[in-house]
């Protein structure tokens, strides 16, 4: 792995890149515009930019889900601390700014802490800030995509794991998926091992739908620059312009659907491929589930974890769950 020159790793810091994408994204990106409802693997949001305009997003008035969690965390985190394992090696799949640990980090004194992010150059960054903020940590980032099984490095501390998974980005696998994605993290966690997590609970479809149609567009452009990121990625021809961002609650799948709809008739390639998009029709990039505690409880204890707490804010507009291995 080569490093730009702005990266100096300090002593506590350890970087590690995994194999990404064993299924070729060509592959995935051609099976997902065959089919009869076009889709793009929502993972691709997070290039550079998007990882960047998600950090925005995140900041966002009508974008409530960080602030909700925050406030769970500020208000009952002399709650949710006892629960958790002292000295733990603490994982977070889907790292993104490194900015929801600090107070794990505070309050339950890990091993070490293993951010995992498939976006190299923002893990690296954030990665390299913490760690001069906690020189008494160590860090091992891993470069990886978490929806795949994955294993820790070898040089990772042997110690009780602890997954933290906060931000309900588990509600954007659909819940066959998650329930698998759940089964890989109980993996590597192992016997004893807690995943603590964030979940988007259910809502009035108004608030829903503001969060995912911010009035500054933000999300918008969060949307549209994963066909950059795939022209870049994969030498395709989307037109940016001629794509418009739709997001609205599925209310009987109980699901945020995000969406680009394509402002005319036109063509595609990829290679030897050609797709073609009738005016109005629309290529699906993500879903948002919303759960409520219980159901997500089930689900939990679907992929063998036994459900311990559940905490909610007082507008119960999000909710983190405590579940052991
Ligand atoms: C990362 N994930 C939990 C976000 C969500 O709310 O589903 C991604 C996002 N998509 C649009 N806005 C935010």
């Amino acid at each position: 792995m080569t490093l730009s020159p702005c990266y100096r790793p300090l002593p506590n810091l350890h970087l590690h890149q995994l194999p990404l994408y064993p299924t070729p994204l060509e592959t995935e990106v051609v099976r997902g515009l065959s089919a009869r409802q076009k889709t793009l693997p929502a993972k691709l949001f997070y290039d550079d930019t998007g990882s960047w305009l998600f950090e925005v997003i995140t900041t966002l008035p009508e974008y409530y889900l960080p602030r909700a969690e925050r406030e769970i965390f500020q208000h009952q985190g002399h709650e949710i601390w006892p629960h958790l394992h002292a000295g733990a090696v603490l994982v977070e799949p889907g790292s993104g700014s490194c900015g929801k640990i600090q107070p794990l980090l505070e309050n339950t004194a890990p091993r070490a802490y293993v951010p995992i992010e498939i976006s190299g150059d923002h893990l690296w960054s954030a990665a390299n800030s913490l760690a001069a903020r906690y020189p008494w940590l160590s860090i091992h980032a891993v470069c990886a995509d978490f929806t795949q099984p994955l294993e820790l490095p070898a040089a990772v501390p042997e110690a009780v794991r602890t997954v933290f998974f906060p931000g309900s980005t588990i509600g954007n696998f659909p819940p066959g998926e998650a329930l698998k994605l759940l089964g890989n993290l109980r993996q590597l966690l192992g016997p004893g091992g807690q995943l603590l997590l964030g979940v988007d609970t259910h809502k009035s479809r108004a608030t829903l739908e503001a969060a995912y149609n911010d009035s500054r567009g933000v999300t918008a452009a969060f949307n549209k620059n994963m066909l950059r990121h795939i022209n870049r990625a994969l030498g395709m021809d989307f037109n940016l312009e001629q794509f418009a961002h739709l997001a609205f609650y599925n209310e009987r799948e109980k699901r945020i659907e995000m969406h680009l709809r394509s402002l005319r008739t036109q063509t595609v390639h990829l290679g030897e491929h050609r797709f073609t998009l009738a005016r109005g029709e629309t290529l699906h990039t993500e879903n948002s589930y919303k759960y409520r505690p219980k159901e997500f409880a089930a689900l939990a204890s679907r992929a063998g974890f036994l459900w311990q707490h559940c905490w909610q804010d007082p507008q119960r507009a999000f909710s983190v769950h405590l579940l052991s291995a």
